[in-house]
């Protein structure tokens, strides 16, 4: 059984109307990049939880987490009311298997989201793990609009940190934008413009990890299969390892 811990929000953060960041202090909790936790609210008499990836690297003492508000939610919206002072709940057992340590080495590993699926990789990033294991890291962000593409602070130092071994691809695909390929990743793989922008795709060099829209990971998985690359299960190893926001 897990318990609740008490934690309160130190920091919030608006990118857009419908994105929010909350810096969260709690009571210590150990986990691994790439992991998420249980987080609440009472809300009407009830206590409301959702599952939230960590964007915080595991040596981080303060929480961070990244949402998108869904209007007819019933978590997100007052969660994104939250500001400094305000208290929350944090469960106290972190879980998931969007870790490495469930993923083969490969020459090159591959980070894909859309939208708020980004977070548990900004978390892989700023760990040493992939680092010490991949020679490249390919972090790939698709978004409907450039006003979505966040942390690019955050992205931009570990870029100046591992240099040429990291690699960013940003997607838009409801507006055009200037640096960023247009459309949807699946699409991309298809075409070749994701190879050409990245590196080559091929099962013995490339391990991927998608996080994100549900029907993103299908999509993406059946591409990548049709290339050779499997689903990566414990007793029968492969290329795709996935996390499904909803
Ligand atoms: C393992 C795991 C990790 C997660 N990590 C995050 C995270 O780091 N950040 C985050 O914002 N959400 C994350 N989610 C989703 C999160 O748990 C909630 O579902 C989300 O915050 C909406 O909560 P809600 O109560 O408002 O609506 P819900 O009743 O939970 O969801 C209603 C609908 O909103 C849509 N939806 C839910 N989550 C998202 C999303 N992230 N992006 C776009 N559409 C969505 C889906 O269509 C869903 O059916 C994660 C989910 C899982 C399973
Ligand atoms: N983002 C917003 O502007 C916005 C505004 C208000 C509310 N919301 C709420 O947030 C939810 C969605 O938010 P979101 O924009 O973060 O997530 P999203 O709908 O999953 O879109 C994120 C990115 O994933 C792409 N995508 C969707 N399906 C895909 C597939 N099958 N294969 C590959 N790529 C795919 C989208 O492309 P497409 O654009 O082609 O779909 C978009 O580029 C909505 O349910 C809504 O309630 C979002």
């Amino acid at each position: 059984m897990s318990k609740w811990l008490e934690g309160q929000v130190v920091e919030h953060k608006a990118w857009t109307d419908t994105l929010f960041s909350l810096r969260v202090e709690s009571p210590p909790l150990t986990f691994a990049a790439g992991q998420f936790v249980r987080i609440a609210l009472d809300l009407g008499g009830e206590r409301i939880a959702r599952p939230f990836s960590f964007v915080n690297p595991p040596q981080d003492a303060v929480l961070e987490f990244y949402g998108v508000i869904v209007p007819e939610g019933p978590l997100s919206p007052p969660l994104a009311r939250l500001r400094k002072g305000d208290r929350l709940y944090v469960a106290d057992n972190p879980s998931g298997f969007l870790v490495l340590a469930e993923v083969p080495p490969a020459e090159d590993l591959w980070l894909v989201a859309t939208g708020t699926g980004i977070a548990p990789f900004l978390s892989v990033l700023r760990t040493e793990t992939p680092w010490q294991r991949y020679r490249r890291v390919l972090l790939v962000h698709a978004t409907r609009r450039a006003s979505e593409l966040v942390y690019a602070d955050m992205i931009d130092a570990v870029k100046r940190q591992r240099g040429e071994r990291f690699v960013t691809i940003k997607f838009t695909s409801r507006e055009r934008t200037p640096g960023a390929l247009e459309g949807r990743i699946p699409a991309a793989i298809r075409d070749g413009r994701l190879e050409a922008a990245g590196r080559p795709i091929a099962a013995e060099r490339s391990q991927f990890m998608l996080c994100g829209n549900p029907q993103m990971l299908k999509d993406v998985a059946a591409e990548l299969t049709a290339r050779g690359l499997r689903k990566n299960r414990r007793r029968t190893p492969g290329q795709i390892t996935v996390e499904s926001f909803w």
